[in-house]
């Protein structure tokens, strides 16, 4: 039985100071959370603030949404593994689709970043997903088994033990437009599939995916009911304490 694992993405949302805001407030509203894994994952300057309110529970896990690959050095802007590690982040979002259109990680840098945060001591969280384009040229299951088969080059079979992988379909993310569950469900096997012939049996039972795009506190439980979904990586939904909280209930 794999532990469910749902994720906030906060993106470029939140101060320091409303970083800790919502978390008292989200510890109101779930005083105790046993048998989930609640992650978040705050911008790089409220990791600290973060950090500290959400101190005492083990159920709740501090994330980054990036890396560098690089360990130190002149390189202006970028925030590495160890800093992360410092932090007490336990995993780090790799690849997501924002990134992979905005700013350029393409599959070569996001292998790099997978293979750093395994060398840290970082649990990645590979994110793949087809655009809209891609989906309706029949594209989607060559896009993600290329993300994947990319992503994790040179992962061994004890490094693709810490992996989680994110299937978030681009055209679902932020637009209230949310894949079926069976759609997601298609995609999650293959991507099961692909993991089992990368690593051992083992890895494949153990490998947690998660859904992300458009879920919500409505949508959640429909996902849950399919044992191919481990979880969420939720955007909107996660930036009110309350709308959250409500969502780590339902799953
Ligand atoms: O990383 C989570 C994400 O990209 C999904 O965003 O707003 O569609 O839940 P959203």
């Amino acid at each position: 039985m794999r532990t469910r694992f749902i994720v906030g993405n906060w993106k470029m949302n939140k101060t320091a100071t409303e970083a800790v805001a919502f978390v008292h407030r989200l510890k109101q509203e779930l005083p105790s959370v046993e048998g989930i894994q609640v992650g978040f994952t705050p911008p790089f300057t409220a990791l600290h603030a973060t950090r500290d309110a959400l101190a005492s529970n083990p159920a709740f896990l501090l994330g980054a949404q990036n890396l560098h690959w690089e360990e130190k050095g002149a390189f202006t802007g970028e925030v590495s593994g160890p800093m992360l590690k410092d932090l007490g982040c336990e995993f780090v979002l790799v690849g997501h689709s924002e990134r992979r259109q905005h700013f350029g990680d393409q599959d070569t840098w996001t292998n790099r970043k997978v293979l750093a945060a395994l060398r840290h001591g970082l649990r990645p969280i590979l994110c793949v997903g087809e655009t809209l384009q891609e989906r309706d040229s029949e594209h989607t299951d060559a896009v993600i088994e290329r993300q994947l088969r990319a992503g994790l080059v040179g992962v061994d079979d004890q490094g693709l033990a810490a992996v989680t992988i994110a299937y978030e379909p681009v055209w679902a993310i932020g637009t209230g437009r949310a894949a079926t569950p069976q759609q997601a469900v298609l995609v999650h096997r293959m991507i099961r599939r692909i993991i089992g012939e990368l690593g051992g049996a083992d890895r494949v039972q153990q490998l947690r995916i998660l859904y992300g795009g458009s879920v919500t506190p409505q949508n959640i439980a429909d996902f849950l009911s399919f044992e191919e979904i481990d979880g969420a990586l939720v955007g909107g939904a996660c930036l009110d304490p309350l709308s959250f909280a409500t969502l780590v209930r339902v799953a």
